[in-house]
């Protein structure tokens, strides 16, 4: 299903909680929804799914406005987070309820349900009741749930929150796989960055019931919108600088930059900060994380994050209170026009 929504407001008791929200997604297209909590991400949702009124704007589904259409004929179904299986029925029961719903034969009921039970990795479950089952298999029941509607819209808001991460990332490689097969147009809710990055072809990152960006993972991590935008997904350095005849200079250098004259600020990913000999910098401190290790140094720029590899930490023979330069790598930096100071 094609999504397109634009200018959509949504109120909640009174309040405006989703302010305008443009967001458009392709058929068979798989869209990461982030974040902060209380941004308004769930109300989204269920505004397409119908379960919420709208102010204005609108919602349309392969080119039709979804206006008065009621949830169940909208083609769209949610996971919800807690899960809202029917605890004491069965798995069979529960998956085939959409089915048993519609009235379809029990037959071919029972040969849709074995099939979702392999879809989801959990053949042979259909007699347990849903008591009976871990946390994980309760979510993959009711992903297969989800899927026996015959949804041409899944919308998933959060349902892998609970889990431990290795059973995360095993259940977001699973609906990407039924995403796959199934060519199965999907919005997901996620508060986990490097899973949005990960699955998506698309990710959508929502502050205040707006949506800020909505760009390939490549695309939001490399060239964020705005400074909210970039630090959303990790952290940065901000260094306030000025551009002037194709130059931009700052307290860690000046390289050739092609901006418009004035103040601007360029953000530079901490791995993308290197320590090189020299001085004008200070160790204040050392995060060893195991793999890589992440120094703090203050200096002319203030204070700088700067990631480096534990074998490149060892090598450098940096301690907390040593004396260093730094460089940044230009070609990654990203530029964000200070307002009012041209
Ligand atoms: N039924 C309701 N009545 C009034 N306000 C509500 C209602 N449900 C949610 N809100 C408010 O709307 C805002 C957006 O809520 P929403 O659940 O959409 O956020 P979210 O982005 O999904 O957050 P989270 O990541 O915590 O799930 C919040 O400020 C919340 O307090
Ligand atoms: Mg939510």
């Amino acid at each position: 299903m094609e999504l397109s929504i634009s200018e959509l407001r949504v109120c909640l008791q009174g309040t405006e909680i989703l302010h305008g929200v443009d967001l458009d997604v392709a058929d068979g297209e798989f869209v990461a929804l982030l974040g902060q909590s209380g941004c308004g991400k769930s109300t989204l949702i269920q505004s397409v799914a119908g379960l919420l009124d709208i102010r204005s704007g609108e919602i349309r589904a392969d080119g039709r406005s979804l206006a008065g259409v009621p949830p169940e004929r909208r083609g769209t179904v949610i996971v919800f987070q807690n899960l809202r299986l029917f605890p004491h029925m069965t798995v069979f029961d529960n998956i085939a309820f959409s089915m048993a719903l519609k009235k379809r034969p029990k037959a071919e009921t029972a040969q849709v349900v074995e099939r979702l039970l392999e879809d989801v990795q959990l053949p042979g479950y259909g007699r347990r009741r849903i008591r009976e089952l871990s946390g994980g298999q309760m979510q993959r029941v009711a992903l297969a749930r989800a899927l026996a509607a015959e949804p041409r819209l899944l919308l998933l808001d959060e349902p892998f929150s609970g889990l431990n991460e290795g059973l995360r990332d095993e259940m977001g490689r699973l609906v990407k796989k039924l995403h796959r097969e199934k060519g199965l147009t999907t919005v997901l809710i996620t508060h986990d960055r490097q899973e949005a990055l990960r699955l998506a072809d698309r990710v959508a990152l929502m502050q205040d019931g707006r949506i800020l960006q909505c760009g390939t993972p490549e695309e939001i991590f490399w060239r964020p919108a705005s400074r909210a935008v970039a630090a959303y997904f990790g952290k940065i350095n901000c260094l306030p600088g000025r551009a002037a005849g194709g130059a931009f200079s700052c307290a860690l250098g000046t390289w050739p930059c092609p901006l418009e004259d004035g103040a601007w600020t360029a953000a530079v990913r901490p791995f993308d900060v290197r320590a090189v000999p020299g001085g004008g910098y200070t160790v204040t401190g050392i995060d060893f994380l195991g793999e890589t290790a992440e120094l703090t140094l203050a200096g002319p720029a203030g204070a700088v994050t700067c990631s480096v590899t534990a074998g490149a930490l060892a090598d450098m023979g940096l301690s907390v209170g040593s004396r260093t330069g730094l460089e940044a790598d230009p070609g990654r930096a990203v530029y964000f026009k200070e307002e009012g100071t041209a």
